[in-house]
């Protein structure tokens, strides 16, 4: 069982970039927040894409990273930042996005954390969702999709889930959404997820210090108390541990 290390791949924590938060004293805030959540190691991943209203400078991405990289090694020392983006999913347009580098794989890897319209967009069905996964799957990176349980698209049409995964897909799913979230169904698909081991890495998706905090051990804890341990400890820490030094995260198909 893992405490006290744990992994969140999806966060807007880096201020002033996209919705998260406003100023550097509040990012710090955050990541006081999730270090006492027992996360260790943080992905930060702003919103990249013009199409949902995101296109923030790769240079003042990195460069507010790696002030808030150095901030963060004095207050929090045993905590490690990598940097990335949650890419809207354009077709024909995020690969080279990332080609270019106006946006970032996660932590220099070749995963690449994808979203789509949060609820489901009219023509963003989940036959649209898993087709364009699969072939960003097929362009030999490996894509994430970004809380895969909140699409409302996915509604009685969990099988698609698995066809993803089937096809390389990797799922992360948001760790308050599966003890914490207000909305039945979107708790309960998120609980589906997990218990059909269909999920690769979790995160906070964490936006502010007033909305949607970086919490993780509630939902961490479900996990234990409800899915299998090994495949909690690669769930919450030993995936993302493979991601960032460049190994291959096996593709479960699910129990
Ligand atoms: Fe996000």
């Amino acid at each position: 069982m893992i405490t006290d290390n744990y992994t969140c791949i999806h966060s807007h924590i880096l201020w002033g970039v996209d919705d998260g938060p406003s100023s550097i004293d509040e990012s710090l805030k955050m990541l006081g927040i999730a270090h006492h959540e027992g996360v260790r190691t943080m992905i930060v991943t702003p919103h990249n894409g013009a199409e949902n209203g995101y296109a923030p400078s790769a240079g003042r991405v990195r460069a507010n990273f790696s002030e808030l990289q150095g901030q963060a090694k004095i207050e929090f020392p045993d905590m490690r930042l990598c940097l990335g983006s949650e890419l809207y999913c354009a077709p024909g347009k995020v690969l080279e996005r990332v080609e270019r580098g106006q946006a970032f794989p996660l932590a220099g890897s070749k995963y690449l954390l994808l979203e789509f319209l949060e609820w489901g967009g009219k023509y963003e069905t989940a036959e649209y969702i898993t087709r364009a996964m699969v072939d960003i799957a097929r362009a030999k990176w490996f894509p994430i999709l970004a809380h895969a349980q909140r699409y409302r698209a996915f509604e009685g049409k969990q099988a698609l889930y698995r066809a993803m995964v089937g096809g390389g897909v990797y799922l992360q799913i948001n760790a308050y959404d599966l003890a914490d979230h207000p909305d039945g169904w979107v708790k309960e698909n998120t609980r589906w997820i997990a218990g059909n081991m269909l999920a690769h890495f979790i995160g906070t998706d964490a936006h502010r210090v007033s909305h949607r905090q970086p919490v993780m051990r509630s939902g961490v804890e479900y996990l234990y108390a409800h899915c299998d341990e090994e495949y909690v400890d690669a769930l919450v820490y030993g995936n993302a541990e493979k991601l960032i030094t460049g190994e291959q995260v096996p593709l479960s198909a699910g129990s």
